[in-house]
């Protein structure tokens, strides 16, 4: 693992660790804005409620999911995909707060990747017991532009592997205002979160948040 540094908006030095090539870890990128990024979560979810969707195998996730921009990513027994509409009221999904755009494309560009427009915003809350698995995040028809990957609240361990799902993995802890970017060669690289353990958190209480901001289209 290797440290680099970058100034924050108060002209801070912080930490960035990168986890394999085209992928790092921005320590505390997002720390300040905890209180804003909470109340834009409430607001999305009041109109587009979290809910644990099947995967096609017919499971239940156990994370709980919403979305917010001009795509969601949904499963159910059809399969994986992003669509414009929420499936529970098929209305539009809520609009991607402004603030959460800007703090996505500015941890992209310290990460290396100037210009990133995303049009999707996947939404995770993990209650204690929740996890989720080693995949790929690879229905976006854009694989230019990078992952951006927002955590929130109760600490998890993040898994990045590599190309293969039987790839060596790193176990990566990640604590709130931690953003994880990844792109490039690691764009479709295998990636879960291991089970959150109970805890409390000022900000989220029991949960732990994690916001994704991809270009789906
Ligand atoms: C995901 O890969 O969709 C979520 C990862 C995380 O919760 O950190
Ligand atoms: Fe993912």
């Amino acid at each position: 693992m290797t440290l680099d540094l970058f100034d924050d908006d108060d002209g801070a030095r912080q930490a960035v660790e990168t986890l394999a090539e085209g992928a790092v870890v921005l320590r505390g990128f997002a720390r300040a804005d905890g209180p804003y990024l909470m109340a834009g979560i409430e607001a999305v979810t009041g109109s587009a409620p979290f809910r644990q969707m099947q995967t096609p195998g017919g499971r239940t996730m156990s994370a709980a999911m919403s979305c917010c921009g001009p795509l969601g990513w949904v499963t159910d027994r059809r399969g994986y995909r992003y669509q414009p509409t929420d499936p529970l009221n098929d209305q539009p999904w809520p609009a991607m707060p402004g603030a959460f755009r800007g703090l996505a494309v500015r941890a992209a560009e310290a990460a290396g990747y100037p210009g990133f427009a995303p049009d999707a915003c996947l939404i995770n809350r993990y209650q204690p017991g929740a996890r989720m698995g080693l995949h790929q995040d690879r229905d976006e028809q854009d694989l230019s532009q990078p992952i951006v990957s927002v955590s929130l609240g109760l600490p998890m361990v993040f898994q990045f592997g590599g190309a293969r799902r039987q790839d060596p993995v790193i176990r990566v802890p990640l604590a709130h205002g931690d953003v994880v970017v990844w792109g490039g060669v690691s764009r479709l690289w295998y990636h879960g979160v291991l089970t959150l353990r109970p805890g409390d958190h000022p900000l989220t209480g029991d949960c732990r948040y994690n916001l994704t901001f991809r270009k789906a289209r």
